[in-house]
């Protein structure tokens, strides 16, 4: 791809923007060689002002969301956006939350510009495990655990059961729960379904990739070998 589109589709501006910063020199390799339009270089070589280029399409982050921030590119409050460098909203293909967390919720958000593996990880059909530790309005009441695992639970105005979920309790009013669905506000509408509510809602894991010691609001690319950990052995193509 030419060094124009390439950059412009990395967030740098539009394609006349980053022709203007080619002309002014401004995108060279590491040694300070400029580079023209015309030049072959790996992506990896390439500088604009001095700092190697954003990373090439194909990317997969993980944020540590904080509450009160919204999963999505317009909302009058925050968004996820202005946590990640300015340019990534603008990238071509777009970086986009892989599923949702709630604006009230907090924890393990991934972004990426790869639409088929976003689906991979979200579709129904490969019940990527999704774990979140659950603070609750009221004490559990020790038949939450039996009733989610039944795979029995039917959601107001839904009409499929739940598959079954596991719960592990942390606490009189905490809990850890492990679902394999994505359905609209599951997990509140789950503790809603047996006469409970979720005060704080935190994503620890995705399959087995967990949220580890990245700090609230923070953000990093993962490695093949984590993203490989997301997917699992589920089986399926
Ligand atoms: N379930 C919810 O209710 N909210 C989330 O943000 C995620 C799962």
């Amino acid at each position: 791809m030419r060094l124009i589109r390439l950059i412009a589709n990395l967030g740098y501006g539009s394609q006349r923007d980053v022709k203007a910063m080619i002309k002014a020199g401004r995108v060279t390799l590491a040694d300070g060689t400029v580079l023209d339009d015309g030049a072959r270089a790996a992506h990896h070589e390439i500088q604009v002002d001095g700092e190697p280029l954003d990373p090439a399409p194909g990317l997969v982050l993980m944020l540590h969301k904080p509450e009160d921030y919204t999963c999505s590119t317009s909302d009058p409050g925050r968004i996820v956006y202005e946590l990640l460098p300015e340019r990534f909203m603008r990238r071509n293909p777009v970086v986009a939350p892989v599923g949702r967390l709630d604006r009230d919720s907090s924890g393990l958000l991934l972004l990426t510009d790869d639409g088929p593996l976003s689906h991979r990880i979200t579709s129904p059909k490969r019940h990527v495990p999704k774990t979140y530790e659950v603070t609750l309005a009221r004490p559990l009441n020790g038949e939450e655990g039996a009733i989610f695992a039944a795979g029995t639970l039917m959601l107001r105005s839904e009409t499929t059961p739940l598959a079954p979920a596991e719960l592990v309790v942390t606490g009189p009013q905490t809990a850890r729960i492990t679902i394999t669905e994505g359905r609209y506000h599951q997990v509140k509408r789950m503790f809603a379904a047996v006469g409970n509510h979720v005060e704080r809602l935190h994503r620890a894991a995705i399959g087995g990739l967990s949220l580890g010691d990245l700090p609230e609001g923070r953000w990093r690319c993962l490695t093949p070998d984590e993203i490989a950990l997301v997917l699992g052995s589920s089986g399926c193509p």
